[in-house]
C-alpha cells in the first residue's frame, strides 16, 4: 500500500504494525485504537527502511504470521525497525523473527501449541507494570509451531509455558520484547492491558485518538483534497455510505450530491428511511433515482451469482454516470471503503488470492469517468464508523443498523430474481428483523435476514394444499464480517417466526434455519 502521508492520523504519535499474515493482525490495530492509540498495519515486504523512516513510528509491533523463521526465505522485519532507536514488540512469529535477526536460536517444536495455556511469569518488567505478577500464573491464547531456544544478547526471558520457556522476552534497556502467545485476541483476557503498557508506558503515547478529533481533521483534509470540485456519492442504505456522506457533507455543503438508487433490491423501509434521513433529517440534497424495472430487467432469467453480481455493479455504475452527468460532471466519487477493505492481505506464494465473492462497489466508476476517490473512512474499522456516526449525530437507529450488501435482496434470493420474489422476501425479511427487535436480540447480532430459496415444498394450510417456497433464516455474530458464528436462538423463537411469515406471507410455507458458520461457508448465500 502506498503511504498516504497526508493522513489526519499523521498528525497523532503513532505504532506501525508490520504485518507477517496472521489470521488476527486486524485485532492488534483494534485493541489499540480502542485505547485511543493511532496505528497502521503494513506488510513486511512494503515496510523497507525508507517507509519506516517516513512513517517515523513512536513504537513497532510485529505481527503473527503462518511462516516459519527456519527457512531460507523467511519473511524479515527490515534491520531499520531494530535501529530505530523505538521500542519493538514482537508477537507469536514477530517474536520468532526477532529473536532470529537480532541472533538467537528458533527451533522447529516436535508438538505444535495451539489454545488456551498458562504463562507463569518468571521475570519483571515494564510489559507486565500494574497486569502481572511474578511467580504467578495467567491464560493466554497460544498459536505456534516454531518456539524460540537461545536468546539474543541483552534479552532475558520473563514468563514461561511448560512447553515454551521464552513465552515472554525482554531487552529493558533497548526496550525490546517479544511474547509467543497472542495478547490481541480477547481469549487473552490481559492481552488489551499488556499492550496499552507497550504503547503507552513503554512507547510513551498518550492515547488522543478521538472520534471528535478525527472528524476535525477529516474535514480538513476533504476540504484540501476537493477544492472546488464536485463529489458524487452513493447511498445504500448501510452505515458507512451514509456516514461518509455526512462527514463530507459537513466538509463541503452543496458540492456534494448524494445519489439514492432504489434497484427494487432493498430491503422494506429502506427508501423511504434513507430518503427522510438526508432530506428532512440533515438537509442534505438526494437524487432519489428508481431504477427498480431497470435492475430487474437485466437480471431476468440470469442465475450465475457472480454474473448476478457483476450485472448489478454494471448497473450501479450507468446510473451513476446519468446523475453525474445532470448535475454537470463529477470530479470526485466518495466511497464508504473500510480499513479491513485497505489492508492487503500478505501472499507467501506470490500467488494471487482466490476470489471468493466479487464484491461489488461503484469501482469501474472512477475510471470510466476519469473520477479521483474519496474515501474518509479507509482508516477506520466497522465499530469505529458507528461511533464518528454517533459523533455526526446521526440517529442510533441509524448508526446501529446492520450491514447490507451492495447488490442487495438479489444475493439473497439464489438463482434467477423476479418482482414477485424480490416482495416475497421483502415482506418475510420484515418480520424476521421486526421479532429479532421485539425480543431486544437486534444489538446482539452482527447481520440477520432471510433468504428465498428456489425450491418448492408440500405443505397444508387449513384443508388445502399447499406448494409454496422455502425460506431460510440467516443470522450470525461476528466481528468484522470475515468469521461468523450462526446465532444460537432459542427454539421457541423460531417457531413463533416461522408461524408469523407462514401465516402472513402468501408464498412461503416453509421456514428452516442456516445454522453455519462462517467458513465454511459465507454469511451470504450468494
Ligand atoms: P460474505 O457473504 O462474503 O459477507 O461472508 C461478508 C460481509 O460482507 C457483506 N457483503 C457485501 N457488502 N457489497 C457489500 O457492500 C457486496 O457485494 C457484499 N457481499 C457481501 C455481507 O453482507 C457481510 O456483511
Amino acid at each position: 500500500m502506498a503511504q498516504d502521508t497526508n493522513t489526519p492520523s499523521n498528525q497523532h504519535d503513532r505504532i506501525l504494525v508490520i504485518d507477517f499474515g496472521s489470521q488476527v493482525t486486524q485485532l492488534i490495530a483494534r485493541r489499540l485504537r480502542e485505547d485511543g492509540i493511532y496505528c497502521e498495519i503494513h506488510p513486511f515486504n512494503r515496510a523497507d527502511a525508507a517507509f519506516i523512516d517516513a512513517f517515523a513510528p513512536k513504537g513497532i509491533i510485529l505481527s503473527g504470521g503462518p511462516a516459519s523463521t527456519t527457512g531460507e526465505t523467511s519473511p524479515r522485519a527490515d534491520d531499520r525497525a531494530f535501529s530505530l532507536g523505538v521500542p519493538v514488540l514482537g508477537i507469536c512469529y514477530g517474536e520468532q523473527t526477532m529473536v532470529a535477526q537480532l541472533g538467537g536460536e528458533v527451533e522447529t517444536a516436535d508438538h505444535r501449541e495451539f489454545g488456551r495455556a498458562d504463562v507463569r511469569v518468571t521475570g519483571s518488567s515494564a510489559l507486565f507494570t500494574g497486569v502481572w505478577e511474578e511467580n504467578w500464573a495467567y491464560p493466554v491464547w497460544m498459536s505456534h509451531g516454531d518456539r524460540v531456544i537461545s536468546l539474543p544478547e541483552g534479552f532475558e526471558p520473563i514468563a514461561a509455558t511448560s512447553s515454551a520457556p521464552f513465552a515472554a522476552i525482554a531487552d529493558e534497556a533497548r526496550h525490546f520484547y517479544g511474547v509467543q502467545f497472542h495478547p490481541e485476541v480477547v481469549h487473552t483476557p490481559d492481552g488489551a492491558k499488556l499492550l496499552s503498557n507497550f504503547t503507552r508506558l513503554i512507547c510513551g503515547l498518550d492515547g488522543d485518538w478521538t472520534m471528535a478529533a478525527f472528524r476535525e481533521e477529516m474535514i480538513a483534509k476533504i476540504r484540501a483534497q476537493v477544492g472546488d470540485g464536485k463529489v458524487i456519492c452513493g447511498l445504500s442504505g448501510g452505515v458507512d455510505s451514509s456516514v461518509a456522506a455526512v462527514l463530507i457533507h459537513e466538509a463541503i455543503g452543496e458540492q456534494l450530491t448524494c445519489v439514492f438508487v432504489d434497484t427494487g433490491l432493498m430491503r422494506a423501509g429502506e427508501a423511504d428511511e434513507v430518503v427522510s434521513l438526508f432530506r428532512g433529517h440533515y438537509n442534505i440534497p438526494l437524487a432519489h433515482v428508481e431504477a427498480e424495472d431497470l435492475f430487474l430487467g437485466k437480471l431476468e432469467g440470469v442465475d450465475d451469482p457472480e454474473k448476478k453480481r457483476k450485472i448489478i455493479g454494471g448497473t450501479f455504475i450507468d446510473v451513476f454516470e446519468e446523475e453525474a452527468k445532470k448535475v454537470g460532471g463529477a470530479d470526485f466519487l466518495a466511497q464508504g471503503t473500510l480499513y479491513p477493505d485497505v489492508i492487503e492481505s500478505v501472499s507467501f506464494d506470490g500467488g494471487p488470492s482466490v476470489t471468493i465473492k466479487s464484491h461489488h462497489n461503484v469501482g469501474g466508476l472512477p475510471e470510466r469517468m476519469n473520477m479521483a476517490l474519496v474515501e474518509p473512512l479507509r482508516e477506520l474499522f466497522k465499530d469505529e464508523v458507528r461511533a464518528l456516526g454517533r459523533e455526526l449525530g446521526l440517529p442510533e437507529a441509524f448508526v446501529g443498523r446492520h450491514p447490507f450488501p451492495g447488490p442487495g435482496l438479489a444475493i439473497r434470493i439464489p438463482g434467477a430474481v423476479d418482482k414477485d420474489k424480490a416482495d416475497l422476501l421483502r415482506k418475510a425479511d420484515a418480520i424476521y428483523l421486526d421479532e429479532i427487535r421485539e425480543a431486544g436480540l437486534y444489538d446482539e447480532i452482527w447481520q440477520a435476514f432471510a433468504v428465498l430459496l428456489p425450491v418448492r415444498t408440500v405443505g397444508v394450510m387449513g384443508d388445502e394444499r399447499t406448494y409454496d417456497y422455502v425460506l431460510a433464516l440467516r443470522a450470525v455474530t461476528s466481528t468484522d464480517g470475515m468469521t461468523a458464528d450462526s446465532y444460537p436462538f432459542e427454539h421457541d423463537f423460531l417457531s413463533k417466526v416461522s408461524t408469523r411469515i407462514i401465516n402472513q406471507v402468501r408464498g412461503i410455507n416453509r421456514v428452516v434455519y442456516d445454522c453455519t458458520s462462517k467458513p465454511p461457508g459465507t454469511i451470504e448465500w450468494e
